[in-house]
C-alpha cells in the first residue's frame, strides 16, 4: 500500500474515534452512508471509486439524470457557452474512473459540467482576481470535486475541507492525486500540533468538528453546495456561528441548497438557515437545473446591520413552496402544441427545469432532453404560452393530464 493511502486510512480512524463529536455531527440521512461505507485497503478500489460506488450520496455521476450521451451533450453546450474560454474547467478529471463521456476532446460528466458551473458563477460574482492567493474553505466538500475545478480557476488558492471521516478519506485521495504537489495537512497533524491549524499549508483535510480551531476571519470564500441540506438543526446552527466567525470582512458565502428536505424527522428549509443580519445578498435564483434548488451568494457587511435580511431570507420557503407545487403540476402528461403549424405533439414529459428563460423537457417516451429557450407570454395554472427564440415560434403548453 502506497503512502497516500496509509495515510488516508490513518486519518479516517483517527476521525470515527472520536465518538461523540462524530455522532454528533452524523444526521439520520448520512449515519445510513457511513454504515455503508468500507474503508478499502486496495489500491485498485481507489483507483477506480467514481465507478465502485464508493463515493455514493456524494457524486452525480451516480445515477445521473442527463446519462445518455446526446443528454450530456446538450447540458455540455449549456455550460460551454456560458463559460466561454473559462470551458476548460468542464474537464472531468480521470481520477477514480468516473462514468464519463468525451466530448469535443473534452472528458465530460454531469459533475463535472456542474462544479464548472458553479466555480464560473463564483467567478463572475465575486469578481476575486484568479491569481489570487484566496482562502476557500468548503462545508461538506464530497469527493473534493468542486475544490478541484476551483484549484484548477485559482491556482493559488488554499484550500480547507471539512467533512465527515468517509467523504473526507475520498476528498484526500482525489485531490492528492490530481496535484501531486499539495503540501497537505491532515487530522492527525491537527492532532500532532494541539489542535492548532498552522497557515502555512496549500490544502487542508479535517473533520466538521475541527473548523471550531479556525482562525477569526481567515476566510475569504465559505462553500456549501447541496449539503446542509442533510445535516440536522443543530449542526447548521453550529456550522453558522463558526462561518460568522471564520469569514472575512467582505468575504463571501457560497450556499446551494435544496428548499427543503426531510432529514430524519426534521425538515430543513433553507428559508430557516440562521444567517446573522451582516450579508448582503450578491446572488439569489433558483438553480437554473434543478429548481427545488436555491442559489445563494451573500457577501460579509460587517459594518451594518440589515433588520431586513432574515425575513428576506425566509421569504425562501415561500418560493420553494410555490416552485415545488409548479414541479409537481409539471410532472404530468402535456400536450406541447406547435401554433407554427397547429400541429399537437401529445408528449409524455417531465419539465424539471423551467427558470428564467429556459425550459428543459424530458420526453419519456424518448428519454431525451430537450432544452429550450423560451419566453412566457401568459401563464395560469392550466397552461403556458411560450414563445421559443428557437425553432419554433411558439409553444402552448398544457399542465393538464390527457388520457394517453
Ligand atoms: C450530497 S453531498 C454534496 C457534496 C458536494 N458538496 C456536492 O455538491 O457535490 C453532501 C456532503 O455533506 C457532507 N456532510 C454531511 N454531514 C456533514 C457534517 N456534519 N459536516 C460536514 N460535512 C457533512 C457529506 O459527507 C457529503 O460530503
Amino acid at each position: 500500500m502506497d503512502m497516500l493511502l496509509k495515510k488516508i486510512i490513518q486519518n479516517y480512524q483517527l476521525a470515527i474515534q472520536e465518538k461523540s463529536a462524530f455522532s454528533h455531527h452524523l444526521s439520520f440521512h448520512w449515519k445510513y452512508f457511513h454504515d455503508q461505507f468500507t474503508l478499502s485497503n486496495n489500491p485498485d478500489d481507489w483507483a477506480t471509486f467514481r465507478k465502485k460506488g464508493f463515493s455514493k450520496g456524494l457524486d452525480c455521476t451516480i445515477g445521473q439524470k442527463f446519462t445518455k450521451q446526446d443528454s450530456l451533450k446538450i447540458l455540455y453546450d449549456i455550460i460551454k457557452k456560458e463559460l466561454g474560454r473559462f470551458s476548460y474547467l468542464i474537464e472531468e478529471s480521470p481520477i477514480g474512473c468516473p462514468d464519463a463521456s468525451q466530448i469535443d476532446g473534452q472528458l465530460v460528466s454531469e459533475s463535472s459540467c456542474n462544479f464548472a458551473y458553479y466555480a464560473f458563477r463564483l467567478l463572475t460574482e465575486t469578481h476575486i482576481p484568479i491569481e489570487k492567493p484566496i482562502k476557500i474553505l468548503e462545508i461538506g466538500s464530497g469527493y473534493g470535486g468542486l475544490a478541484r475545478t476551483l484549484k484548477q480557476l485559482f491556482p493559488n488558492a488554499i484550500i480547507y475541507l471539512f467533512d465527515l471521516p468517509h467523504a473526507l478519506a475520498l476528498a484526500s485521495y482525489y485531490i492528492n492525486k490530481n496535484f501531486p504537489n499539495l503540501n497537505a495537512f491532515y487530522f492527525s497533524n491537527f492532532l500532532e500540533n494541539g489542535g492548532i491549524i498552522p497557515p502555512s499549508y496549500d490544502a487542508y483535510f479535517l473533520p466538521g468538528w475541527a473548523i471550531e480551531k479556525m482562525p477569526d476571519a481567515s476566510i475569504d470564500l465559505v462553500i456549501n453546495t447541496c449539503s446542509m441540506m442533510e445535516m440536522t438543526g443543530d449542526i447548521i446552527r453550529y456550522y453558522f456561528d463558526h462561518i460568522h466567525r471564520i469569514i472575512n470582512k467582505n468575504g463571501f458565502f457560497y450556499c446551494v441548497n435544496r428548499y427543503t428536505k426531510q432529514i430524519g424527522q426534521e425538515p430543513i428549509c433553507i428559508g430557516d438557515y440562521p444567517f446573522d443580519s451582516q450579508w448582503k445578498l450578491r446572488f439569489s435564483a433558483p438553480k437554473w437545473d434543478a429548481p427545488h434548488i436555491h442559489e445563494l451568494l451573500l457577501q460579509r457587511e460587517s459594518s451594518i446591520k440589515d433588520p431586513n435580511f432574515q425575513p428576506t431570507i425566509q421569504q425562501l420557503n415561500k418560493i420553494g413552496k410555490l416552485i415545488t407545487a409548479l414541479r409537481n403540476k409539471a410532472i404530468k402528461v402535456l400536450k406541447i402544441k406547435d401554433s407554427s403549424d397547429g400541429i399537437i405533439i401529445p408528449t409524455k414529459a417531465i419539465i424539471f427545469g423551467c427558470i428564467h428563460d429556459v425550459i428543459l423537457i424530458f420526453n419519456q417516451t424518448t428519454n431525451k432532453i430537450y432544452v429550450k429557450k423560451i419566453k412566457i407570454i401568459k401563464m395560469n395554472d392550466k397552461m403556458a404560452i411560450i414563445e421559443s427564440k428557437f425553432r419554433l415560434e411558439e409553444l402552448i403548453v398544457l399542465w393538464e393530464e390527457i388520457s394517453v
